[in-house]
């Protein structure tokens, strides 16, 4: 049965290329939404309802580029989900060069600023409301060795998403963040490889669910939190990690 309050509304994924923002993008087509990802790789995209647009979403001009791209195409902007991220280099704090900081801060935060930004002005411009689904991680929950940048722009993400949810609230602009765990993309099967190289092995097997996700289970949720179903969900941080927290 098809999500409530989806079908025909246009949504904003980032990061929408590969991995999870990827799977995103098809779980909302299929739930009848039409779509502009945007991403720094070109994105394969096909039939009417979807578009991908090529943009560094860490610029103002990229995002404002996402935006007008769903504008033009598809008539304004109902949702966006953010999902452009990158990990970054795996060292401890006294030996992580500040560009390598600095160059997960621009992508995870700024660029999540930014994008955010970007489709509010436009929702506020339509007054429909709108909502909003940041990706953070259960890095926001516990820290990994190694991974101060990451970790640190993950935290940052609750902070983008609590400030808007209290600002747009009553405009009717519902904004969550989701705190994935393991999840099977590029970038995890990268993560596990760097740790195992530093000494810290990633032990799937002690968990709840013993398992990592498929990018797919992310997308249900994530679709779920955008639908009618979820119409008094914001500012929350939900874990969707097998039960990694508990
Ligand atoms: N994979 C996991 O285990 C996991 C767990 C928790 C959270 N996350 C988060 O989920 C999000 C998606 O991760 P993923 O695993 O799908 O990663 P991924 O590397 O497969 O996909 C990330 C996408 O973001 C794009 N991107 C990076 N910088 C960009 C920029 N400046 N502008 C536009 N696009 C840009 C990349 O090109 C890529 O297509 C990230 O924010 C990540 O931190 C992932």
């Amino acid at each position: 049965m098809a999500l409530e309050g989806l079908s025909g509304k246009v949504a904003l994924v980032t990061g929408g290329a590969q991995g999870i923002g990827a799977a995103t993008v098809r779980r909302l087509l299929a739930e009848g939404m039409r779509v502009v990802s945007a991403d720094v790789q070109p994105s394969r995209h096909e039939g009417d309802r979807w578009l991908g647009v090529e943009a560094d979403l860490a610029t103002e001009a990229g995002a404002a580029a996402m935006v007008e791209a769903a504008v033009t195409r598809f008539g304004g902007v109902h949702a966006l989900v953010t999902c452009a991220g990158i990990r970054g280099t795996a060292l401890p704090i006294h030996e992580l060069p500040v560009a390598d900081f600095d160059a997960v801060m621009t992508v995870n935060v700024r660029g999540m600023f930014l994008s955010m930004a970007a489709a509010i002005r436009q929702m506020l411009a339509q007054k429909s409301g709108g909502a909003i689904v940041n990706i953070s991680s259960l890095n926001a929950r516990r820290a990994n060795p190694g991974r101060v940048a990451y970790n640190s722009s993950k935290h940052a993400v609750i902070g983008l998403t609590n400030t808007a949810a209290v600002e747009y609230g009553p405009d009717g602009i519902r904004v969550n963040a989701i705190l994935p765990g393991s999840v099977n993309t590029g970038m995890s099967a990268l993560a596990d490889q760097t740790c195992s190289a530093a000494g810290w092995r990633m032990d799937y097997t002690q968990r709840p669910i013993p398992r990592t996700a498929d990018p797919a289970e992310i997308a249900g949720f994530i679709a779920w939190l955008l639908s009618d179903g979820a119409s008094f969900q914001t500012g929350g941080a939900y874990e969707i990690d097998g039960g990694a927290t508990i």
